[in-house]
């Protein structure tokens, strides 16, 4: 069973708006693309980011809903606990599922953008930037012109 997480937000943490990215940038898609392309991968999200970003090629999603969770959009009785024992899950948002599912993640990466910061204005989501600094260690960081990337460890990993 392994787990990481991915977000994409500014330093105050704040990763959408109005049920939208508030951050967006075309390399920063290909980036996501790249860290969770992998046959044995699955992408975990809330229901809310699943209808905004749909099914993505080459990748499978497991959207959560009290409602019955959805895998790449059909109903499915499989759960982040079943797909989780033979599959890699890679946390994707929002704000309660990175709650929830960060104190399982041996990793994360966030791209912290380098767009002007946008104010909170309606329905702001926020990356749980506090619990990310109780439980991960910064290792490495990559520059890219659109944003930072710093990958974290869990602590004593
Ligand atoms: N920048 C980024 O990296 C990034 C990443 C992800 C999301 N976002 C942003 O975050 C915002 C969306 O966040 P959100 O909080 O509105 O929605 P969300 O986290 O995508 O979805 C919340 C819903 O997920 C379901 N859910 C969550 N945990 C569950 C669990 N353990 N079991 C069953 N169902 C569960 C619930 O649905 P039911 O009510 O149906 O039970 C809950 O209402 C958008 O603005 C999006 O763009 C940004």
């Amino acid at each position: 069973m392994s787990f990481s997480a991915i977000a994409h937000c500014d330093t105050t943490g704040l990763i959408g708006l109005s049920n939208r990215l508030a951050y967006r940038s075309s390399e920063d898609l290909k980036e996501f693309k790249a860290q969770t392309l992998g046959s044995q991968t699955i992408l975990v999200m809330g229901k809310n980011t699943y209808q905004e970003c749909g099914n993505l090629p080459e990748r499978i999603i497991l959207a959560l809903s009290s409602k019955g969770n959805l895998l790449n959009g059909k109903a499915t009785n499989e759960t982040v606990e079943t797909l989780s024992r033979s599959n890699h899950m890679i946390i994707c948002g929002g704000p309660i599922v990175y709650e929830q599912f960060l104190p399982l993640c041996d990793s994360v990466i966030i791209h912290f953008t380098k767009q002007p910061q946008k104010k909170p204005g309606d329905n702001p989501s926020y990356f749980p930037l506090n619990l990310l600094n109780e439980l991960f260690r910064q290792t490495t960081v990559k520059d890219f012109k659109t944003f930072t990337q710093i990958h974290y460890l869990k602590h004593g990993q």
